[in-house]
This record gives structure tokens, sequence and C-alpha cells, in this order.
């Protein structure tokens, strides 16, 4: 059986998208792994306010054609990569929705020891890189995810001292304050890093979670009634 990894990633004006394939890439480069690739769905109040943006228009069209990502994809896969744009240095409203969610799979276990990384986009290289992965962890350590990120010693492209986006934490591009720059060749290169280590975590992963079927506990915590 191959392992299988998840890359699930919320964009507005493709920045992510594009990092989001560069992770699949990687993951696809590592024997036995099967990929899929989808998108957090759009809220409805942010499409409306954005549907007057040409780059938002164009990104989504661009995007069109990739399912949107259900609860069903995160049991199927093994291993998930989030791509988050921030949000003030934190993850956007349509990805809090998509994992505020998850309630039901949370009682029951069911995203326990598969892997996990974040990729992010900011504006700017202090708008957000380290703060969006980090805050984003935060629910997925609490849905029991084990966390790969993208250590020096593995991606030497991030030890740099000017405005390259990507940290240890995970990828990251610089969109620029209007949205004009895309992901350069030492971004995409810490984003295949990414998928590759995700995939082999995943994979690695395997056995321990076949051992304790959903880690699902007798006396699991229980949101109130009517938690998804
Ligand atoms: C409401 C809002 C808040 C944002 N906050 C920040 C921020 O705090 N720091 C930053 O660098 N960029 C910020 N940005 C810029 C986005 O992060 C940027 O548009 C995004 O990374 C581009 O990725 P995408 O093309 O995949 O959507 C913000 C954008 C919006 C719409």
């Amino acid at each position: 059986m191959p392992t299988k990894v998840l890359v699930a990633f919320y964009s507005s004006y493709g920045h992510v998208h594009r990092m989001a394939l560069a992770v699949a890439e990687g993951a696809q480069g590592v024997r036995d792994v099967e990929v899929r690739l989808r998108r957090i769905p759009e809220l409805e109040e942010a499409r409306r306010a954005m549907s007057a943006q040409e780059w938002y228009v164009k990104a989504q069209e661009a995007m069109a054609d990739i399912p949107e990502a259900t609860q069903d994809d995160l049991r199927w896969a093994d291993g998930i990569a989030w791509g988050i744009p921030t949000r003030f240095g934190n993850m956007p409203a349509q990805v809090k929705q998509f994992l505020d969610q998850l309630g039901g799979m949370w009682q029951k276990g069911e995203l326990e020891d598969k892997a996990t990384g974040i990729f992010t986009s900011t504006a700017t290289i202090h708008g957000g890189q380290e703060t969006t992965i980090i805050t984003s962890l935060i629910p997925l350590l609490h849905l029991g995810m084990i966390f790969v990120g993208t250590p020096y010693g593995q991606n030497p492209e991030i030890m740099v001292t000017d405005g390259v986006g990507g940290s240890p934490y995970g990828p990251g591009t610089l969109a620029g304050g209007d949205g004009s720059r895309q992901p350069v060749e030492t971004e995409l290169t810490t984003a295949r890093n990414l998928g590759s280590r995700l995939a082999k975590a995943s994979a690695a992963l395997r056995p321990l979670r076949a051992s304790d079927p959903h880690g699902q506990q007798p006396d699991a915590p229980q949101y109130h009634e009517g938690s998804a």
C-alpha cells in the first residue's frame, strides 16, 4: 500500500497554490507515495469581498480544477501538509473554519500520530513567516498530529540574511505588498523538501498508527452536544 500524502491549502492570490504544487512534487518524488492536492473551501463572504479584484479572480480560475478538501481526504491521508497564507500573523478564517469542523475527528482521535507540516506566504519578510506556522500548529497538536519542519541542516537555502521566505518551522514565500512577487527557486526548494520529508515521516509513522488504530481512548473527552 502506498503512503498517502494530502496537500491541503488555501490561497487567495495563487502564491500558496504555487508552493503547494512544489510540496506535492517533493512528496511524489519519494518511492511508493500517492499524493492528493486539495483546496480548503473559500468562504462566501470572502469570495464576495474579493471578486472585484482581478488577481483574485485569475488565481481562483487557475485552481478551479483542484477538488475541495473534505474530512474524508484527512482520513485517507497518512500525512498532511497545510498551505496557509498569513492574515495578521495568523491563519485565515477559511482555514480556521475548516479546522473548527473537526471536533468529531478529534473525539475519535482520527488524526492522531499522522505526520503534518505547514507552509506559508506573507506579504513581507517580517509579516508572519514564523508566527503563522507556529500559531497554526496549535490546533494540529490538539488533533494529535506529529510536526515535521524544515531544519537548517537539510535546507541550507534558508540560512540567509536577505529577503527569502522559509524557516526551520516550514517553507514560506513572500508575495510583496502588492502581491506581485512570485515564489523564487530557493523557496520552492524548501517546499519540495517539506513534501519529501513529510512523505518519509508519514511512511515511518504508519506502523505506530497500525498498532493503535486511530488512537481512540475509551474515555475520550467530549465537546458539548452538536460539536461537528
Ligand atoms: C486581511 C489580510 C491580512 C494580511 N495580513 C498580513 C500580515 O500580517 N503580514 C503579511 O506579511 N501579509 C499579510 N497579508 C498578505 C497575505 O498574507 C498575502 O496576500 C498572501 O500571503 C498571499 O498568498 P496567496 O496568494 O496564496 O493568497 C494579509 C492579507 C490580508 C487579505
